[in-house]
């Protein structure tokens, strides 16, 4: 109940500051709720949990009609968001940081998201949204109309029928590991994926090789053989509020604890495959966990480039196109922190 009446404040302010804050401190997906074995209910509030709620806030951005909202500790003052956007009348002033605070609380992330989706979802359901993470997400410079037909085209490829609405970001190696073989083995994921590479980006499956170092061998290791960019990752994810929401209702598990949240969208779609898909060709959002580190920055696959105007963006260098968002999950971090900096420094923002 408390905790319930917390959230709603929390949301409500954070209405007035309508912003989004990218920072370039980047989190990492492993440190996620791993620890996390309890099987008790978020309702049981006490002091401390109060203090560590009122510390989030969702926070709101708009690239032309989409709603791009993340959820981050609050802090400080205005600050400038890694990365550019590249639409009309584009606003990088960002407020709040964060930095330093260990993103334990998962669940707060999708308890914040939920509460936003359905208050939205009250207004206009049909108000097309992208729940990113915060901490680690660079974006790379790309304007509505591009990540709109990207969006459809991803759709149209996997078979989307009137239900499919959701784009999911894909990755290389699972997490947790032991979700990967219902993805790997199963002939409706991996023929969707065909079909998306080749549909949407004219990509071979094995697009992703040249491009995995793979040097994590514990947590979310590559597969042995056969790697492929076929993961859910929940770390971004696309979609009309009313689709978004019944997502979010389940990863959420009314706050109940002892799962964790990728694994829970994991399993929606195993169970909802007519209702999501992944962006398997990377064409708007790139998770560089396995295919960054441990080789030098200009082996990655993204690099800055400035554009006809003069304006830097982040290049993929596999599609060949500007990168909507880059997303330093695993150990991906140290590039898209390195990106996030350097990005910051071409356009002046502190
Ligand atoms: C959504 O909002 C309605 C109306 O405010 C509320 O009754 C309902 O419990 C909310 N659902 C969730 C999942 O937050
Ligand atoms: C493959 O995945 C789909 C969607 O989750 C599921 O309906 C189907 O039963 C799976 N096939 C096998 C052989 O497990
Ligand atoms: C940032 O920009 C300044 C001046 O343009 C340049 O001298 C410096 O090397 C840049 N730093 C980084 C990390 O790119």
């Amino acid at each position: 109940m408390v905790v319930r009446t917390a959230l709603v404040l929390l949301f409500a302010s954070s209405l007035y500051e309508q912003c989004l804050a990218l920072q370039s401190s980047p989190l990492n997906d492993e440190g996620l709720g791993l620890e996390d074995d309890g099987d008790d209910i978020d309702e049981s509030v006490d002091e401390e949990m109060l203090k560590m709620y009122a510390r989030y806030r969702t926070g709101v951005r708009h690239i032309g009609s989409i709603s791009i909202v993340t959820v981050e500790t609050r802090a400080g003052d205005p600050m400038k968001l890694p990365g550019r956007n590249a639409g009309a009348g584009a606003d990088t002033s960002v407020k709040n940081v964060g930095v330093g605070h260990p993103w334990k609380y998962y669940r707060t992330k999708n308890g914040l998201m939920l509460k936003w989706i359905n208050e939205t979802f009250q207004k206009d359901p049909e108000t097309m949204a992208i729940m990113i993470d915060g901490g680690d997400m660079v974006f790379g410079g790309c304007d509505e109309q591009f990540l709109s037909r990207k969006y459809k085209e991803i759709l149209k490829a996997s078979g989307g029928g009137s239900n499919m609405k959701i784009v999911m970001s894909a990755e290389t190696a699972c997490f947790p590991i032991d979700m990967g073989w219902r993805f790997r083995e199963n002939a409706t994921w991996e023929m969707r994926r065909s079909a998306v590479n080749k549909q949407v980006e004219n990509l071979p499956d094995d697009w992703v090789l040249p491009y995995t170092p793979c040097s994590d061998k514990k947590v979310a290791p590559c597969d042995a053989n056969n790697i492929g960019y076929r993961y859910p990752n929940w770390g971004w994810v696309m979609g009309p509020v009313k689709d978004l929401l019944p997502l979010f209702e389940f990863v959420y598990n009314k706050g109940i604890r002892g799962s964790m949240d990728q694994a829970r969208a994991q399993w929606w779609m195993l169970y909802n495959p007519d209702r999501a898909t992944l962006d398997y060709a990377g064409s708007l959002v790139l998770s560089t966990h396995q295919m960054a580190h441990g080789r030098p920055e200009s082996k990655a696959p993204l690099e800055i480039k400035l554009d006809e105007r003069n304006q830097p963006f982040i290049l993929n260098k596999i599609t060949k196109q500007p990168c909507c968002f880059a997303h330093g999950n695993g150990n991906g971090e140290a590039l898209i922190g390195s990106l996030a900096r350097r990005m910051n420094n071409l356009t002046g923002a502190v």
